[in-house]
């Protein structure tokens, strides 16, 4: 599903990646953990091809990333394969739930727009936020933006969702049930997921755990 060789990455004389190697299965459930400052957040903007690296190799789904040069072939790419939780959801404050879980599908442009609304409602009331579609990210608790930006994520079938400190704002409860989510959504339809976190539990719950130290998978 993922794989990346070598990955690289410099900021002017701060060597940030050091020659990175990840590897996730579809379905599998992978975490990124390690020291503020380590470079899970610039690693991860590169697997999610928010950013890309000075050096090495990058496949999703078998397609070679790193050859995708033309900004509109990458930006096409991510919009299709790619879904991305921010740490703070980055949610449109004047947009209802339903118009922000809907805005990457509406971008993508393959189905009318009340296609893609019903997939948002969908989504946001298996999420269990029936009661909340037309609220605006003001009027919704963290868990329930954060729950948004998940539906968000998902609306355009990734193939592979990058989440940052999903839960990094979250009370413990809401990130439990936020942990389980991911885990949920694995079992009903295989989705694939790469977690950043500081969260213990969380990352020991993944197939596989990568610690980031020194630039360097441990
Ligand atoms: N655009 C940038 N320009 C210069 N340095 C940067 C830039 N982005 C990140 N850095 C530096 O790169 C290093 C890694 O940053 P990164 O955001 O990847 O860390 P992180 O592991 O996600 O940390 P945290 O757990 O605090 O989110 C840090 O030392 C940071 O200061
Ligand atoms: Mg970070």
């Amino acid at each position: 599903m993922l794989k990346a060789v070598n990955i690289t990455k410099s900021y002017g004389g701060l060597r940030v990646l050091k020659g990175i190697d990840l590897q996730v299965e579809k379905g599998g459930i992978v975490s990124i953990v390690g020291a503020s400052g380590a470079g899970k957040s610039t690693l991860l903007h590169i697997l999610g091809t928010l950013d890309t690296a000075d050096g090495g190799e990058l496949f999703v789904n078998d397609i070679a990333v790193h050859g995708l040069k033309n900004s509109n072939d990458l930006a096409r790419f991510r919009n299709k394969n790619i879904g991305f939780i921010f740490q703070f959801h980055n949610l449109l404050p004047e947009f209802t739930a339903i118009e922000n879980a809907a805005m990457p599908g509406f971008i993508a442009g393959n189905r009318s727009e009340a296609e893609v609304k019903a997939e948002a409602e969908k989504l946001l009331k298996r999420l269990g936020l029936s009661h909340r579609l037309h609220h605006k990210p003001g009027q919704l608790s963290g868990g329930e933006q954060q729950r948004v930006a998940v539906a968000r994520a998902l609306i355009n079938n990734p193939s592979i969702v990058f989440a940052d400190e999903p839960s990094g704002n979250l009370d413990s409860a809401s990130a439990d049930a936020l942990h389980h989510l991911f885990f949920e959504l694995r079992q009903e339809w295989g989705q694939t997921f790469v977690i950043v976190t500081h969260n213990i539990e969380l990352a020991d719950m993944a197939d596989q755990k990568y610690v980031i130290e020194d630039g360097m998978i441990l």
